[in-house]
């Protein structure tokens, strides 16, 4: 029989009983149910809703349970529709009719709300610890290549001089935004929903600020409509995800180019690279390519709970069981993700040479031979021009800035000078770039310190990154 059942005159039919069923999926917040359910149980117990006795009786057997269920030998019925009543039935059948008294002052609205809070605080420190790893490996990486000169591109067409230092800086600068994005969330959600009630709260004199600290949240929410009805913390979760997923899958995509045959600026490790059942020579970069696709989900997930919330009126409605699948695909698929991504990174090696090389063809010198223009005195925007010329001249010859005369340079401008040649090498166009947040070798270690700092600050032993 229903735990519902009163009202009715009727048993449900089995399609809406399967339909109406969460237990499939929400079967996850089993821990969180349990927690919530003892601190509500304490706190009944403590303000004389009910017994003490009683109180000590419920939570000794909402405690065996979470054992039996984590000795994987509980059987969760569909007909007991979520985790919360499968839970509250289990208890009964254990501890009789005390286990009846739990549900006093709650409703499944403030109960869900609070388990499903629990949850994602609990899941958003596993992901930024992911983020701090990954963000080690790119320092480390950094820190190898602060003279590693590679092509910078706009356009994907080569721009300027950069290095493979600067460009790990640039995605670690992007991860701290991630991690700081979730912990802003993670604050701002650290709010308890519990005795909320249905949406009213109720008429006993229920404790919040007890049941709330009990769990670890920093107070209760602070209208109890807003409690059990809204779910913004958990689209601000997925939106920092899609954002980190965005991160990673450019990244993924610039790997799979840096890996082609065409780049060949890094190599995969042969263990996180795969082979081509057909063709022989194929080395392929299924890690970074399926980090790229499953971005694709993280967004769906995204989409789906902004959808699913948009048009309900306040407060709790059923469409909002449906907030749970979302989330924990979205936990699911982002820390699958990490770790691999993290891995494939440190193990790749970087063909140093070869980016050189890539760098060195072109004309990407052309803007320092136009600063050098200037520094000599001529206004940017003659420099600019000037270079154009040789360089439009340099394409009919087949040659480089580089490989240019003196007399050629001349030719055009008479304040070239034998020291053009330094300046056009890719090292000094590199580390005359000392700006903060530049490509120098200074500038880098720079940035590198930040994070390092960044990292330190989360690890609790300074100085360890
Ligand atoms: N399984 C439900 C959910 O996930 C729990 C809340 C049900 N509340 C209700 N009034 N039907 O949202």
């Amino acid at each position: 029989m229903k735990l519902w059942a009163g009202r009715f005159q009727k048993e449900t039919d089995t399609l809406v009983n399967d339909f109406n069923s969460s237990i499939g999926f929400d079967a996850r917040l089993y821990k969180q149910d349990i927690r919530g359910s003892i601190a509500h149980a304490s706190m009944l117990g403590s303000q004389g809703i009910i017994e003490p006795y009683e109180a000590e009786r419920i939570v000794e057997g909402l405690q065996a349970i979470l054992k039996e269920i984590e000795g994987d030998q509980v059987e969760f019925s569909l007909d007991n529709e979520d985790i919360h009543m499968n839970i509250e039935a289990l208890l009964t059948k254990r501890v009789g009719d005390t286990g009846k008294r739990l549900h006093t002052a709650r409703s499944r609205n403030d109960q869900v709300a609070t388990d499903f809070r629990l949850y994602v605080k609990e899941e958003i420190p596993v992901v930024t610890g992911q983020l701090l790893e990954l963000q080690k490996v790119l320092v480390k990486k950094a820190r190898a290549n602060l003279d590693t000169v590679m092509p910078g591109y706009t356009h994907l067409q080569r721009a300027q001089p950069t290095t493979f230092g600067h460009y790990m800086m640039a995605y670690a600068n992007m991860l701290r935004r991630d991690i700081t994005r979730l912990e802003d969330c993670l604050e701002r959600m650290d709010e308890c929903p519990l005795g909320a009630g249905a949406l009213a709260t109720s008429t006993y004199p229920v404790d919040r600020l007890a049941t709330a600290q009990a769990l670890g949240f920093a107070k209760p929410v602070d209208n109890s409509m807003d409690a059990v009805s809204d779910r913004d913390y958990a689209i601000e979760l997925l939106s920092a995800l899609s954002i980190l997923m965005m991160h990673l899958s450019r990244f993924s995509e610039e790997i799979i180019l840096w890996c082609s045959w065409e780049f060949q600026y890094v190599e995969l490790d042969d263990a996180y690279s795969t082979g081509s059942s057909i063709m022989p020579q194929k080395k392929n970069p299924d890690v970074a390519e399926l980090v790229r696709g499953k971005t694709g989900r993280v967004y769906g997930s995204l989409i789906t709970l902004l959808t699913l919330m948009k048009g309900l009126p306040l407060a709790y409605n059923k469409d909002m069981q449906e907030d749970k699948e979302p989330v924990f695909d979205a936990f699911d698929t982002v820390e699958l993700c990490i770790p691999v991504f993290t891995a494939m990174l440190d193990t790749l090696t970087v063909k140093g040479k070869n980016m050189l090389r890539a760098a060195s063809g072109g004309f990407i010198n052309a803007t320092d031979c136009a600063d050098y223009l200037v520094k000599k005195g001529m206004p940017f925007r003659e420099a600019y021009m000037i270079v154009g010329r040789l360089v439009n001249m340099c394409i009919k010859t087949g040659e480089s800035l580089d490989t240019l005369t003196l007399k050629d340079f001349r030719a055009i401008s008479g304040l070239f000078d034998e020291d053009v040649y330094d300046a056009l090498q890719l090292k000094t166009c590199v580390n005359g770039r000392r700006v903060y947040g530049g490509p120098s070798e200074e500038s880098v270690l720079k940035q590198v310190g930040l994070i390092e700092d960044f990292i330190a600050a989360r690890s609790g032993a300074a100085g360890e990154a």
